[in-house]
């Protein structure tokens, strides 16, 4: 890891030449005519070698490449040292410098099967073991809340990695989940948030888990202090939180000051980011969820990706393929502390199903933007439907969107179409330019183990980026501006004349929140 910028390497000059005297030959319709193989070219299965079965397909045919451009592509991750830059991540190597620390999310699904040389990572079975007999406890009815009851409701309270991992995979997993335990995720400040989830829970048969690796974030301890605060008004005894709060932390001083126990608290490490906890302690809600056996097959398919992405050529090596997108990158300045001249990550969105083609891929098809999609589905469903065919549509529809993506609909098709009296606006208005890029994934149906390893899948995509362009993808530094200006500012609301130092347009909406507030 260099620090390097990308744009120095030969492959990535290469690249530029290519994209400015090809760009324009890149038609996918005419690559598709002219290759009749070229779904078998660009596409590659992955299947898992022990652990859970997962077989996953990814088909990057739709790309703006050739043969040459995709070996210019991976003569670029060689130049970058992506491999040795993998290898000491996976030994244990301070890799996030900024911060002097290990990156080992791959240490929370290992099974001591690499192996890694950090503190804390001889622990992981330990806190793995924990989470075991707590869920199941919980699950079963034999950890009962202050006045005998079962717990039929759990609120995780965290935010960023602390929530938004969890919230994903509980969600995409339903199918496995147990449908008498309620499942709430309180994230936002606006105290709406954890108002309404309170107004659906018992005091007596609730269980919050304060999900947070610093104990220090604004939102979390805000909310859990709420959420604390609402359960001793009917618990009353303090002595009763020890049955409805526990902590996934590392900050044990903190936990404890906040009145949780020392045995309540679910413990990960420093050399576990944010974004990538989910595999931690920070899961506790998903093995409630989804049971911890489902959880363990999660961490498994996840293992298996890392052994994928650790020891198959770059060829055939998905992660390296895809080389994909996640907050955390988004830096101007190499690890070395030069200035970037080039992006270092789009705007990701999404959204399930086919909703989003009833809003926004209106601007994916006909917009002036080129905005290159991945679309994911199972061949099968949990949920089929009886008398009913939801899943065939949903994937006729999942056929069609790459397809109409890449192919467009030309002028004289849509001349046939609308017949000769149609006005010329209206003509052009209906044609689709395609040649807009995506990839495709598929597998048999989303299990644990194949989501655990979708999400690893993402996860080293980002790897490979970050080294290729020579940022740091596991600090978050641009995050902590915005923290630090309003903790500034919450101490000056309070009256008029304490707003100070700011530009006329932030103190004239305090000011004007300083008029109407009621709180
Ligand atoms: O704001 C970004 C961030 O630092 C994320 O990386 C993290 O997941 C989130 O805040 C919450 O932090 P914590 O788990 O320490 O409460």
């Amino acid at each position: 890891m260099s620090g390097k910028l990308a744009s120095d390497y030969d492959a990535w000059k290469k690249l530029q030449h290519i994209y400015e005297t090809e760009r324009g030959k890149l038609v996918l319709k005419d690559l598709f005519a002219e290759e009749s193989d070229r779904f078998t070219k660009f596409s590659t299965e992955y299947a898992s070698k022990d652990g859970p079965d997962v077989t996953l397909l990814l088909d990057y045919s739709k790309n703006l490449i050739t043969k040459p451009i995709l070996d210019t592509l991976l003569s670029l991750v060689r130049e970058a040292d992506v491999e040795s830059a993998r290898d000491k991540m996976f030994a244990g190597e301070h890799i996030n410098t900024s911060e002097d620390r290990a990156v080992l999310h791959v240490a929370l699904r290992n099974f001591n099967d690499f192996k890694i040389q950090e503190d804390g990572t001889d622990e992981v079975g330990a806190v793995l073991d924990h989470m075991k007999t707590f869920s199941e406890a919980v699950r079963s009815g034999e950890w009962k809340g202050y006045t005998g009851k079962t717990i039929n409701t759990i609120v995780n309270v965290g935010i960023g990695g602390s929530d938004l991992g969890p919230v994903m995979v509980t969600e995409a997993l339903k199918p496995y989940s147990k449908r008498d335990l309620k499942a709430h995720f309180v994230s936002n400040i606006d105290g709406t948030h954890i108002a309404e989830i309170l107004r659906e829970c018992d005091p007596e048969r609730t269980l919050f888990i304060i999900a947070s690796k610093t104990f220090t974030t604004q939102e979390t301890i805000t909310n859990a202090e709420t959420a604390k605060s609402w359960f001793l008004e009917t618990a009353k005894e303090q002595k009763h939180v020890a049955k409805h709060f526990v902590a996934l932390s590392t900050n044990t001083k903190a936990v404890t000051a906040f009145g949780i126990d020392k045995e309540n608290m679910f413990q990960f490490w420093d050399w576990v980011g944010g974004r990538y906890s989910l595999w931690s302690a920070i899961g506790l809600s998903i093995a409630l969820v989804i049971g911890f056996e489902n959880f363990e097959a999660l961490l498994k398919g996840a293992h298996g990706m890392d052994k994928h992405f650790k020891e198959t050529p770059l060829e055939k090596n998905l992660p390296v393929l895809l080389a994909g997108d996640m907050e955390s990158n988004g830096k101007s300045i190499t690890k070395g502390g030069q200035r970037v001249d080039y992006q270092t990550g789009p705007i990701i969105w999404g959204a399930s199903g086919t909703n989003g083609q009833h809003s926004f891929y209106q601007l994916v098809h006909q917009g002036t933007k080129l905005i290159p999609a991945d679309f994911i589905a199972p061949a099968t469903t949990h949920n089929p439907i009886a008398h009913s065919k939801h899943h065939r549509i949903l994937l006729s529809n999942f056929f069609a969107q790459p397809e109409a993506l890449a192919f467009g609909k030309t002028e004289e098709q849509v001349r046939e179409e609308l017949g000769k009296n149609a006005s010329e606006a209206l003509v052009k208005s209906k044609v689709f330019e395609g040649n807009r890029p995506s990839n495709s994934i598929m597998f048999p149906l989303l299990t644990p183990a194949t989501l655990g390893a979708l999400i690893a899948m993402y996860e080293h995509k980002i790897f490979v980026q970050g080294i290729v362009w020579g940022i740091n993808s596991f600090d978050q530094m641009g995050v902590e501006l915005g923290k630090v200006l309003a903790k500034n500012i919450l101490s000056q609301l309070e009256k008029p004349e304490d707003v100070k130092g700011h530009d006329s347009s932030t103190t004239g909406l305090i000011h004007y929140y300083q008029k109407w507030r009621k709180e």
